[in-house]
């Protein structure tokens, strides 16, 4: 079936009728995709899934969770990764303290390849990880940090491509992949080690409500393919949001395809592949 205005209207209202949700400010087109795809999932039309969703609430939370994107890998993007290593991180390396906000980490490879990251600069210790997503179930996986086998051969190229390879100077020493993985007898599954898994403090969070519960201000927040999905509105909202709650100095991190937009070059500076807080 193909999803009109019109469809799509009815289809954001009756989220919005029964649910805390808000897709009014997503992007229309990946809307749009998105619903035509979860029609299809479902072998159904839009009115009889209407009319499920208002009266069996779980069916509605299914769908928005179908609506969402999820996907996410270790290290995705290694060179933006590369810089994070050798031009970002050293930006903190005297700070008594880092507190980092991963906003839309997904199944948690984001957040854990951070991690992997500050333990390998000695910078674990003294850092607080906070990780969100609109989804209680990928934020249950990243909680797990247990990942299908068949993405090892990819993580571990990324993996070493970042941990021991390096663009601006000498290679470093070899870092074994099994020092933060533990690869089940069975090869199905590999999980992230227990002294990184216990470092993110996973907890659910709506970008279009703009709220952070923790109160503090933070010193780089990563929000990575997540901005994609919205419209500009709601991008200038959460870049403002974002804004306020990073301290002076503070970096933004943002996906290989998004920028700040020319609604916000007056706060930010473009710094390497990052977004600098302007004071
Ligand atoms: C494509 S994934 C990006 C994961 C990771 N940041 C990366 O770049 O690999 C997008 C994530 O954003 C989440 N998301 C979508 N809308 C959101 C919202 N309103 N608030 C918080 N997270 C949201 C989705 O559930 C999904 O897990």
């Amino acid at each position: 079936m193909e999803i009109g205005k019109k469809e799509l209207d009815n289809f954001i209202t009756c989220i919005r009728a029964n649910s805390e949700y808000n897709l009014s400010e997503y992007s229309e087109n990946s809307l749009i995709r998105r619903i035509e795809k979860v029609l299809l999932d479902y072998t159904t039309e839009l009115n009889p899934l209407l009319s499920k969703m208002r009266v069996d609430k779980d069916f509605l939370e299914e769908v928005v969770k179908k609506i969402t994107v999820n996907t996410t890998e270790l290290f995705r993007d290694y060179k933006m990764w590369q810089d994070i290593r050798h031009l970002l991180l050293p930006k903190f390396k005297d700070n008594n303290e880092l507190n980092v906000w991963h906003a839309g980490c997904s199944t948690g490879q984001e957040v854990y390849s951070h991690a992997i990251l500050l333990h390998e600069l000695n910078m674990l210790s003294k850092s607080c990880l906070y990780a969100s997503d609109i989804n209680i179930d990928v934020l249950a996986k990243a909680r797990d940090g247990l990942y299908p086998y068949r993405h090892i051969e990819d993580y571990e190229d990324s993996f070493i491509k970042v941990v021991k390879d390096n663009p601006y100077g000498k290679t470093f020493k070899h870092t074994p992949f099994k020092k933060y993985f533990d690869v089940n007898n069975k090869k199905e599954h590999f999980q992230v080690n227990e002294f990184i898994r216990q470092e993110p403090n996973f907890f659910l969070n709506d970008l279009v409500k703009q709220e952070n519960p923790y109160k503090i201000k933070f010193d780089i927040i990563f929000c990575r393919n997540v901005l994609i999905y919205f419209n500009t509105d709601l991008q200038k909202k959460v870049l403002e949001f974002f804004y306020d709650n990073l301290n002076d100095n503070g970096y933004l991190i943002l996906g290989m395809q998004e920028s700040v937009g020319w609604f916000m070059n007056s706060m930010f500076d473009k710094v390497d592949s990052f977004y600098k807080k302007r004071d």
